[in-house]
């Protein structure tokens, strides 16, 4: 890391902050933050998300995004075009190669949104550099790259956050206050819905990549396969070489109210039914249901809304069960049913539960207390294990039973195997 005056750039960043700790806030001293004290970000991958990423950082008072990456020329020049509009004194430098921006020893921190099966290579080598991060959902494309996240973030003391946005937010607050005070007793179902399946995406052919775009960059540790736009930006999710279609988009989004309200533990079988799309390339599931049998507790995922008041009109959503009554929601909204009775609130809860001031603001509040933020690793990767069970149950097309201690199959080699996936040379997972 960048030295100033003899301490780390991170280190220096740290006690400042602590030294304003006592501070009440002032927008007007805030946002005068001297560009010593400003935390660096990166941002890798700039499509849609990247973008996102861009504009929400570069709105924060202490931050500075300082680097824009993207392997296709086209989109990172797109990016930088946009980041001078909004900020025309921004100096932030481009990169084609995101390990040229990871050596680099003043960035702080690194935003990245590539596709899934680039996310733990990237994180882990950003940790080993020195450096947080702020990572894409899902955590990671198989299990057994989670489990290395989580170690290479203990070893190197580094801060993380999922970019699960919708977990900062007041509904997803107050929800888990309501379930976690008890007034819906025992909650002992929980079902998770999100509509609309992957498509099939048609029988396109090959083609050259465009020069402007490192194809086989963009591959990195997955399989080779010749190139195809709808392979690339976008629609790469519908392909299970790279992720795990609407079901692995929206899982983590869904199950993060399970988690945060109820936390269940002892996962122990996992049955997965569904279909490949007929009408394409793309593999990843048309529809899915998956059951989760939990020690104390059974979840249900389905791809059309479970029959429950409401659900109808909700294109994802998560609908509690307990023993004195139900409580339904999805991002903004939420439905108590109770003594016969539908309610938006129960006052009597009390607000126990401290708000965000913003998922981007409580990541880089972590990186300056060395704090781990809301949606950090360890609870993140509780909650995406279930995910990669069911995408695996899919694949086989059976029940699974799993140690949840030992985090593997019980008996079965072949489910275990798709726990991890061999790296295409040169890439490894090293920590
Ligand atoms: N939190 C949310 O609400 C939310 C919403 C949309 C997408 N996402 C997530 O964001 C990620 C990106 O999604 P998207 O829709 O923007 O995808 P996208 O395909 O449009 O964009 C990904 C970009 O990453 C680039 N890229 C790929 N590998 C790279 C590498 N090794 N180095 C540098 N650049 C690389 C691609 O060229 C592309 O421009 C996914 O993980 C997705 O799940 C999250």
């Amino acid at each position: 890391m960048r030295k100033v005056s003899g301490i780390s750039r991170r280190k220096f960043i740290q006690t400042a902050a602590m030294g304003m700790a006592g501070m009440k806030y002032i927008p007007g001293i805030v946002s005068g933050v001297a560009p010593s004290d400003r935390v660096r970000v990166a941002v890798i991958g700039l499509g849609n998300q990247g973008r996102a990423h861009m504009n929400w950082f570069n709105a924060l008072p202490d931050v500075e995004v300082a680097a824009l990456c993207d392997l296709d020329k086209l989109r990172v020049e797109e990016a930088r075009k946009q980041l001078q509009k909004i900020n025309p004194g921004s100096r932030a430098e481009i990169y084609h190669d995101f390990r040229h921006v990871i050596d680099r020893k003043d960035i702080d921190a690194i935003a990245c949104a590539t596709p899934d099966h680039w996310h733990a290579l990237i994180a882990t080598m950003a940790f080993s550099a020195g450096k947080d991060v702020y990572g894409e959902k899902p955590l990671s494309y198989t299990l057994r790259e989670g489990q290395a996240m989580l170690a290479s973030l203990v070893k190197n003391k580094s801060v993380f956050q999922l970019g699960t946005q919708i977990h900062a937010g007041e509904n997803f607050h107050r929800v888990a206050e309501i379930i976690q005070a008890g007034i819906l007793g025992k909650i002992h179902t929980v079902r998770l819905w999100k509509t609309g399946g992957s498509p099939g995406l048609g029988f396109p052919p090959n083609q050259k990549p465009p020069d402007t775009l490192d194809w086989n960059l963009w591959l990195g540790p997955a399989p080779w396969a010749e190139y195809t736009p709808v392979r690339c930006h976008g629609s790469y999710r519908y392909f299970l070489d790279y992720s795990g279609g609407v079901f692995a988009d929206f899982w983590c989004h869904i199950a993060d109210i399970l988690f945060m309200s109820v936390a269940p533990k002892g996962l122990y079988s996992v049955e997965a039914r569904g279909e490949r799309p007929f009408d394409g390339i793309a593999d990843a599931p048309k529809w899915i249901e998956a059951d989760f049998k939990f020690r104390d507790l059974d979840v249900y995922w389905t791809t059309t809304p479970p029959e429950v008041p409401g659900s109808e009109k909700m294109h994802i959503g998560a609908h509690f069960e307990g023993d004195k009554g139900t409580l339904t929601c999805d991002y903004e909204t939420r439905t108590i049913h109770i003594n016969n009775e539908f309610l938006n609130d129960i006052h009597e809860v009390p607000k126990t539960l401290p708000r965000s001031p913003g998922h981007q603001q409580n990541f880089i509040d972590a990186v300056k207390s060395r704090k781990q933020p809301e949606s950090n690793l360890l609870y993140v990767r509780e909650m995406t294990i279930p995910m990669h069970l069911a995408v695996i149950s899919f694949r086989l097309k059976r029940k699974l039973m799993w140690d949840s201690a030992r985090e593997q199959f019980i008996g079965d080699k072949a489910a275990d195997y798709l726990l991890e996936r061999e790296y295409r040379k040169p890439w490894s997972l090293s920590l």
